[in-house]
């Protein structure tokens, strides 16, 4: 039997070889990622990839937990990591406890992510102490865009790291086992991994974090626009539009199917 990677393992990685992780929403996809990453997210920016939903903020609870689903069926060693919905968790934290436990029940991940720094704190404290374990996200954080004026890089004044550094602190006091640090100036994501004993993880923050994570579909070449952090390693979504359009040309002209696809 293949074990799956550990909520401990990823926490003891801390100063050693770089976490590995993407995004992945589907069984098909999870099962290629599953062989090259430590913990396999299963982001909320699902809304926006796979729905074409203008912000994360519309996600539903139970779309989540869908997807969910998908990528734990899919995978066998990977840890999955799901994300709460906007308006799942900020409530209060026996609401957080209550979502974050359908999300683990049904779907069968072995943690749950959550936005927000300090002001998550006792809510994170309330899942971990309870057996959920958590995942913070600081720095740009996407569902709270309305708040923030759009996805903006953060950091940029330095009057503002204090704050980012003291999200970083508490959220790991809380018992977080890991953090996102995201769309922030990269000294800061820097200095932040050096100041708490939990792993960091850079999407849009630093190579000195303790790993990486990047949206799959941005870093396969499926958007035609991507922000400056995702470095694009594929070609899918010319290669797509390339074998749609053959199909179609060969359907115009009946040379498909042949005998080759057909029960003669
Ligand atoms: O939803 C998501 O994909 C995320 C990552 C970008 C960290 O939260
Ligand atoms: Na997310």
């Amino acid at each position: 039997m293949i074990r799956r990677t550990t909520v401990p393992q990823i926490a003891q990685r801390k100063g050693g070889e770089p976490i590995v992780s993407l995004t992945s929403y589907h069984a098909h996809t999870a099962a290629i990622v599953d062989k090259y990453a430590d913990f396999i997210l299963v982001g909320d920016s699902l809304g926006m990839v796979m729905h074409g939903m203008d912000s994360t903020v519309g996600v539903p609870l139970d779309l989540m937990i869908m997807h969910g689903k998908a990528v734990v069926r899919g995978t066998q060693r990977a840890l999955i990591v799901v994300d709460m919905p906007f308006g799942s968790y900020e409530e209060s934290p026996s609401v957080a406890f209550r979502n974050a436990a359908k999300i683990m029940k049904e779907t069968g991940c072995g943690a749950i992510k959550l936005e927000g720094g300090a002001r998550m704190a006792d809510t994170i404290r309330f899942l971990t102490e309870r057996g959920i374990p958590v995942m913070a996200h600081i720095g740009l954080t996407p569902q709270s865009s309305h708040v923030l004026g759009g996805f903006k890089t953060q950091g940029r004044n330095e009057d503002t790291w204090a704050a980012h550094e003291n999200d970083a602190k508490v959220v790991a006091e809380a018992g977080a086992f890991a953090v996102v640090l995201e769309g922030m100036v990269e000294p800061l994501a820097s200095k932040i991994t050096k100041q708490i004993d939990i792993p960091t993880i850079g999407i849009g923050a630093s190579v000195d974090c303790d790993g990486q994570i990047l949206v799959l579909e941005d870093m396969l070449g499926l958007n035609e626009w991507t922000p400056k952090f995702v470095k694009v390693y594929g070609d899918l979504g010319p290669q797509i539009e390339a074998s749609v359009k053959a199909y179609a040309e060969e359907v115009k002209t009946r040379a498909f199917p042949t005998d080759a696809q057909t029960y003669t």
